[in-house]
């Protein structure tokens, strides 16, 4: 009797899907002028490669207080907000931290601009956990559509329609920047295999010099225990980003057939690039 709710609108943009509630068509018209200045720090991603952890590992490091922990995505306006984020963005002041989910030839043009010195650090994630971290998170937040079925979802996710777009085109649209001095590229894996040095490389990205005991401040106050605490009393937005954090769970979703097409795919776009992934 009771009607379903109505899934959460998605558009498309230039070729690329979008959840409509909180990602605007003027937010990103925005981007073609929106100002990077030098002595920002922006974190660049596809969803779910571990960004929360990044952006509090970088907030962490450049000593930055809980208060003033709200993550700002220059390409949002979120609902119940009166102003898109980047608004807000343009009247702070430098240095500011920041985060997106687009691909270089939409992101802000100051910041792939080889002659810019602003401080950009991509977060990498082997595809295959990324889909079941994007597939799990679906079905929990608001401006998310509920996947029909895992099937469903893996099979569009390699056919590249998905939000964001197609996984391999962000990643290696970024890659292309990996000898720009200005960029720092750093893996969901490696972070979980050696977490330590994950944090000095990125802290001496960040020309700062942490003690013994700040570098343990960091690294407990960013392990995956700390942040399900602290992200659990959050807004919606991010009361769902901390699941099992692990490496290698698509083992538990993906049949053999959708491994296999899997592998075909990620061997096809990462050949030549020098771009590889642990999966385990
Ligand atoms: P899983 O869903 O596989 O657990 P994003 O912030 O880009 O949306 O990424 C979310 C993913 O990062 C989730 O992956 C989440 O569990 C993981 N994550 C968040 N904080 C983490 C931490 N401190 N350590 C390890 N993984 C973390």
């Amino acid at each position: 009797e009771h009607p379903l709710p109505e899934p959460p609108p998605y558009m498309e943009y230039q070729g690329i899907l979008f959840p409509a509630n909180n990602v605007k068509k003027e937010c990103l018209e925005a981007m073609k002028t929106f100002k990077i200045s030098d002595d920002d720090v922006v974190i660049v991603s596809y969803p779910k490669s571990g960004t929360t952890w990044m952006f509090e590992v970088v907030h962490k490091i450049l000593g930055g207080k809980k208060e003033n922990l709200s993550p700002i995505v220059p390409e949002l306006w979120l609902p119940g907000q009166k102003e898109p984020a980047y608004v807000q963005l343009r009247d702070s002041p430098s240095p500011r931290l920041m985060y997106t989910h687009l691909q270089p030839k939409m992101a802000p043009p100051g910041l792939a601009a080889p002659a810019n010195k602003v401080k950009a650090i991509v977060v990498l994630r082997n595809p295959k956990d990324i889909c079941v971290s994007y597939y799990h998170f679906s079905q929990k937040c608001d401006h998310l559509k509920t996947p029909d079925s895992w099937e469903q979802y893996c099979k569009d996710f390699l056919d590249g329609k998905n939000l964001y777009g197609d996984y391999f085109d962000h990643v290696l649209g970024w890659w292309q920047m990996k000898d720009d001095p200005h960029f720092l590229f750093v893996k969901y894996e490696d972070m979980k295999k050696d977490f330590r040095s994950s944090v000095k490389t990125i802290a001496a990205c960040l020309e700062k010099e942490l003690t013994d005991e700040q570098l343990s401040s960091v690294m407990n106050s960013c392990s995956l225990e700390s942040m399900r605490k602290t992200l659990a009393e959050s807004d919606t937005f991010r009361k769902n980003i901390v699941r099992n954090g692990m490496v290698g769970d698509w083992k538990n979703h993906f049949s053999a057939e959708e491994s296999a097409r899997f592998d075909q795919k990620y061997r096809e776009r990462m050949a030549g690039t020098g771009l590889e992934f642990d999966f385990q």
